[in-house]
């Protein structure tokens, strides 16, 4: 498990981003805080494969309750990470999975794999992302 952060620095109902090293590529995950527990998902958009929110770090939508992409506004379900409005409707984001241990966020995979795992992910996205 590789340590994130501590629950603490995500202030409930809100989200942020890390980044994940690997030997093909650098990629970013996002936590979601809910209560004491935490959600992640790679901050991918399957509409076009961009990041969800480049550069402000900001994830959710005005009234906390789904992740937004700034990009062209889809809405994901925080629960299931799927899209429920917007141009990638019915699709999902990918999760990451996640854990609070002693007050710790982890996530629970090895870079290496995750990352094997996720480029695997978006190869598929990209034909979809092309139309
Ligand atoms: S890139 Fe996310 S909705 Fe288009």
């Amino acid at each position: 498990m590789i340590k994130l952060c501590k629950l603490d620095d995500i202030p409930d109902g809100e989200a942020r981003g890390f980044n994940i090293e690997g030997p093909k590529l650098a990629q970013r995950l996002i936590v979601i805080r809910q209560d004491d527990g935490v959600l992640g998902y790679l901050d991918v958009c399957p509409h076009t494969g961009s990041r969800l929110d480049p550069g402000r770090n900001t994830f959710m939508d005005d009234d906390g309750e789904h992740i937004r992409c700034s990009i062209h506004g889809a809405l994901f379900r925080i629960q299931s990470g799927e899209c429920i409005d917007g141009p990638c409707f019915g699709d999902k984001l990918h999760p990451c999975p996640v854990t609070v241990k002693d007050n710790d966020v982890y996530l629970e995979r090895e870079n290496v794999e995750l990352v094997d795992e996720l480029t695997q992910w978006m190869s598929d996205l990209e034909p979809r992302a092309a139309e």
